[in-house]
């Protein structure tokens, strides 16, 4: 009773259960800690749109334009929601099922999503990734303050096509108004949308041959990118300026093109004699509009979606830990603890373990903390970010916390949890040395014996990235498999299955996420297969 009570205390402080959770299982919670690692992990997704101007997929002298084509996959999702309707649309990456159709023409919604992939797991949906990298493109090209859109999180993905009505540049202005209406957007707030998002890049002849002309093809322009502003790498009120005061590029290719039918940015400007677009035209009064504006967009999302609050990743996470068990038996806690700020963070940090009843451990530190190397700190904005290591071995079966520089909380179970060491990936691969056919796992868990009775059922369940008809995008898939006891250590049963991947491996597709459960009473924590042990050198996986 006393347990019950504190485990259910616990949970509340920290925000596990309780709460509403996705088709996944998973609580907003979780998916604010992933996107907390997201953002303060080094050298991630942020820098691919490093410098501004980066070109992820291609040569210089192609300009395509990666932070660009992050901000513009954002509208084309986006644009299509429709608010009176069944509230379908929005930002929930169904843009990967609508890549072929005309109003999306180019390859940056397929380039966009493969290059997201790989970041997106059971945690993080590829529509969550699309307002990060929104977020991220505009911290990269915000020059000099590298401000970040207030970010949340909690958008799911579509599993198929969603409306379409994308407005192009031959489209009237009452074709875009009604699109933009009936995503919820006023006719000033379309105005600023437009500005705003056509402050970087620009357009390529080869996608749109009527607006640009072939002479602006060139050894160094090989698409013939024709830019919306003088300063495509800086996102600031260039364009507008330009635009307002006839000088430079005057608005670029969508306003002064030679093809009045394609001038849909000055229909779109001059829809409300230049007011709204009057009101950007100084650095501040462009950026903090354009920030509100991406904001909005970005919580543009289903009816039915639940986001969290904006994300402010705290001061100490965990970064990653897990639980382990010795040969001999002994029970280990090891992860990495990340810290930021804009003074250094301390030489170590310091934590305890919480015991059951309210008592603790006593104090530990961490190893040294390490400043990780950051791409272009000062345009992520976190100050300095350390990561500290620690290893401790566990003594007390009473832990039930861990506490991290008396600001951070995270629960830890004894009762059960995945053997990393002891858990292998051994991928199924088309011949020696050849390609991945499917990821193969040889699990194993500890379970406490005194939870063990005659029926018990222990079962691991995978949450895994799979290939979807017409999109790029991966869906995640779930496998439960039930585990087998193998032999008994300690005060603990370990149980093991050999788990097979169903299906297509997607290459690129994201983590693989495992959780032991033993029945419905008692859950592991969820491990990455990042950490499992992969040098068995067993022919069979049943060998390691
Ligand atoms: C009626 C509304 C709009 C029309 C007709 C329009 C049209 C276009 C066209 C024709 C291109 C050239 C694409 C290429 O050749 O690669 C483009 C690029 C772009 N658009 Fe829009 N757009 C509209 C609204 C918006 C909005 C609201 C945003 C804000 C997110 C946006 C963001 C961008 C960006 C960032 C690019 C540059 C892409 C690159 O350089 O690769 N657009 N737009
Ligand atoms: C102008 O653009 C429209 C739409 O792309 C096209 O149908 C038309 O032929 C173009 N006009 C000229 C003169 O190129
Ligand atoms: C709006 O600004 C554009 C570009 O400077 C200009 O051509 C147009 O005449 C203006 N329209 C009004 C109504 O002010
Ligand atoms: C991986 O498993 C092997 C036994 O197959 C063991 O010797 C080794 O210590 C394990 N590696 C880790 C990192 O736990
Ligand atoms: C994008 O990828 C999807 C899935 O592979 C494919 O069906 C589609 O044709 C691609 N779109 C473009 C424009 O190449």
């Amino acid at each position: 009773m006393k347990l019950t009570l504190v485990l259910a205390l616990l949970a509340q402080a920290n925000g596990i259960y309780g709460q509403a959770v996705d088709a996944n299982g998973i609580t907003l919670y979780e998916k604010i800690e992933e996107m907390e690692r997201q953002i303060l992990q080094p050298f991630t997704l942020n820098s691919l749109v490093s410098p501004c101007s980066n070109n992820q997929n291609g040569p210089p002298e192609e300009q395509e334009q990666t932070a660009a084509q992050w901000v513009r996959i954002l509208f084309h999702d986006v644009i299509t929601k429709n608010v009176e309707g069944p509230g379908l649309g929005g930002l929930d990456a169904s843009i990967g099922f609508e890549t072929d159709r005309p109003e999306n023409i180019g390859q940056f919604a397929n380039i966009t999503l493969i290059q997201f992939a790989l970041f997106s797991s059971v945690f993080l949906s590829m529509a969550d990734l699309i307002a990060l990298g929104v977020s991220d493109s505009l911290a990269t090209c915000d020059q000099p303050l590298a401000r970040r859109i207030p970010l949340r999180v909690g958008r799911i993905d579509a599993t198929r096509a969603g409306p379409a009505g994308v407005p192009g540049p031959a489209d009237s202005l009452a074709f875009a108004q009604t699109a933009f209406t009936r995503a919820g957007f006023t006719n000033s707030e379309m105005i600023q949308a437009v500005a705003c998002g056509h402050s970087l890049g620009g357009v390529h002849q080869t996608n749109f041959p009527d607006i640009v002309p072939e002479s602006q093809k060139t050894p160094e322009n090989t698409e013939g990118r024709s830019t919306f502003d003088s300063t495509p790498n800086v996102f600031d009120n260039t364009g507008v300026n330009e635009y307002i005061s006839g000088v430079g590029l005057k608005g670029g290719p969508l306003v002064v093109g030679a093809n009045e039918t394609t001038r849909s940015d000055l229909r779109i400007f001059k829809s409300d004699n230049n007011v709204t677009i009057n009101a950007m035209n100084t650095p501040g009064s462009f950026e903090q509009t354009c920030l509100n504006i991406f904001e909005k967009m970005s919580n543009t999302v289903p009816s039915g979606v639940t986001l969290s609050a904006p994300i402010v990743p705290r001061p100490w996470i965990m970064r990653e830990s897990h639980l382990d068990l010795t040969p001999l038996g002994i029970v280990t806690f090891q992860g990495t603890i990340s810290a930021h700020g804009a003074t250094e963070p301390p030489a170590t940090a310091s934590y305890f373990y919480g015991t059951e009843g309210g008592g603790n451990t006593g104090p530990k530190t961490s190893q040294t903390g390490a400043a990780i190397p950051i791409f272009r700190n000062t345009q992520i904005g976190f100050g300095t970010i350390k990561d500290y290591a620690f290893f401790d071995t566990f003594n007390s079966p009473t832990i039930q916390t861990i506490n991290v520089q008396g600001q951070y909380s995270a629960p830890i179970n004894l009762n059960i949890f995945l053997l990393p060491s002891q858990t292998f990936t051994l991928p199924v691969r088309d011949g020696p040395g050849g390609a991945v056919l499917t990821n193969r796992y040889l699990v194993r868990a500890a379970v406490k014996g005194s939870l063990v009775t005659a029926g018990s059922t222990v079962s691991a369940t995978l949450w895994y990235p799979t290939t979807q008809q017409g999109s790029v995008v991966p869906k995640i898939a779930t496998l439960i498999t039930t585990l087998t006891l193998e032999k008994t250590v300690g005060p603990y049963k370990i149980f093991k299955a050999v788990i097979i991947q169903p299906g297509a491996v997607v290459i690129f597709g994201g983590a693989h996420f495992f959780q032991i459960k033993l029945g419905t009473t008692q859950t592991s924590a969820k491990i990455s297969s990042i950490v499992f042990n992969t040098t068995c050198t067993a022919p069979d996986p049943s060998g390691c």
